[in-house]
């Protein structure tokens, strides 16, 4: 059997994905394997996946179609599917794809190189590797990192709080979060490797805990490491942010003004049947608490439509919330039931048009709310790190706000990778354009 030397891997999903990309990518790197440029050369093709809506897995069944006609013609290439998609539906995946070598789950990536090791044998069957391991945090292994400037740092894995609708809990497993010390260390690293803004990432932050360190005491924690600019963090739940939370937020300089709280419904009907734990009303109370202690707080959010039983009325009441709260930006999704979760034992009233319908009304409408939002900072100034140049024109840089939105700035290229002070001079419909400002 040729021996492997290069590999690709090809990531969908949300950005613990990608960070757990990174992970995989150390681990094959260390083990002695190079990074190809494309599938097609690599002795190895991984794909990290995704499971939370079927349009993203029925993606994957469409390039393991494409990585067939590659082996067909080298037979030596092996061909893993790994991630959220393999825990959920792995043997299934060896049945339908019987060309996959490997299918892995998120818990067995420390497996990765003894694993391959076995397919590289002689006459090797496909493998499995699909357990749970609960204590695996991988906060031992070092990532390769993409971005220098800002570096994903997970503080959780897993998911304890079975929303009706969402695989997530059945394919990564219990919560469990990781020690402050090794996340300390981690971002100091990635401070030592000039990073300037770090994002930590878990299913839930805001129900961090590890012994006597909650979220808020690991914000304050991370807040005090000289050199690191910026902290943000990724996903938040709306139940869990606590007024500890908000405080730290708005006391630790570094703590960016951005917060992703996805609230998926505004109707208390739907909210109880998708088991989010909290009402509209406290949605709303937790949004006037944060906009009072934080100005100037970018907000986002995830809106999810057409959930089994969603009325008429119901999905009024999420326009209505929209309305009410004005998000500078929403991911918006169609339900897809995920069999095995509570929701898809739920008989579906809705029709795809009907659901279609009401995706579009979101869309439309939380684009006048993110145009009306831009529109309204022009003349602030606001902090900014341009981290490359524009595609769209000499002279501009392309970067973030504190406040998480996309920003052009005219300024040049010695601008790169340091926070700046941006005036906002205009925008388009989804960024804000700016020049540098004075001091
Ligand atoms: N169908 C559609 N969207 C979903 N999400 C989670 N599960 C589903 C599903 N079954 C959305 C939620 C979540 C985001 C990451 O994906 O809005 O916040
Ligand atoms: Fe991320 Fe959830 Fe998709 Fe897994 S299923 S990649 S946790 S969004």
């Amino acid at each position: 059997m040729k021996k492997l030397k290069t590999f690709f891997l090809e990531t969908y999903g949300c950005q613990m994905n990608f960070s757990d990309s990174e992970l995989v990518e150390g681990l094959l790197i260390r083990g002695g394997l190079t990074p190809a440029s494309e599938a097609e050369e690599a002795d190895l093709i991984l794909v990290n996946t995704c499971g939370v809506r079927e349009h993203a897995e029925q993606r994957v069944f469409g390039r393991l179609g494409l990585f067939k006609t590659y082996k067909e013609d080298s037979p030596h290439k092996l061909l893993a599917v790994i991630g959220c998609m393999a825990q959920r539906i792995g043997e299934q995946i060896l049945e339908q794809a019987p060309w996959v070598d490997l299918v892995l789950g998120p818990d067995g990536y420390r497996k990765l190189p003894q694993l391959i090791e076995e397919l590289t044998g002689e006459n090797h069957s496909q493998l499995a590797a699909l357990a749970f391991e609960v204590s695996e945090t991988y906060e031992d292994l070092a990532p390769t990192r993409k971005n220098h400037l800002s570096a994903w740092v997970p503080i959780s894995r897993g998911c304890d709080n079975f929303c009706s609708y969402c695989i997530v809990p059945y394919v990564r497993g219990r919560e469990r979060s990781v020690n402050p010390d090794s996340v300390e260390r981690q971002v100091r690293e990635q401070v030592a490797g000039g990073a300037l803004e770090i994002v930590l990432l878990g299913q839930n932050v805001n129900s961090y805990r590890y012994g006597d360190t909650d979220f808020a005491a690991l914000l304050r924690r991370l807040d005090g490491i000289e050199g690191l600019r910026w902290i943000r963090f990724l996903t938040s739940h709306p139940r869990d942010l606590s007024d500890r939370i908000i405080e730290a937020m708005a006391d630790c300089e570094k703590v960016c003004e951005h917060l992703h709280l996805p609230v998926q419904s505004g109707s208390d009907r739907v909210l109880g049947l998708m088991n989010r734990g909290y009402s509209r009303a406290f949605y709303l109370e937790r949004v006037a608490a944060l906009r009072e202690r934080i100005p100037g707080l970018g907000l986002t959010t995830d809106i999810l439509v057409g959930f089994p039983g969603e009325s008429n009325g119901d999905f009024g009441e999420t326009v209505s919330l929209m309305n009410e709260v004005q998000f500078d930006y929403a991911y918006t999704f169609k339900y897809s039931p995920r069999p095995g979760t509570v929701a898809a034992r739920k008989k579906e009233e809705l029709s795809e048009e009907e659901k279609s319908l009401r995706l579009d009304t979101v869309i439309q409408l939380q684009r006048s709310h993110t145009r009306q939002a831009l529109h309204s900072l022009r003349g602030r100034v606001l902090e900014a790190l341009p981290v490359q140049k524009a595609k769209s024109g000499e002279g501009i840089l392309q970067g973030k706000t504190r406040s998480n939105f996309n920003i052009f700035l005219s300024a040049g290229e010695s601008c790169l990778g340091r926070v700046v002070r941006a005036r906002v001079s205009g925008n388009t419909g989804m960024n804000l354009l700016g020049e540098l400002a004075e001091g």
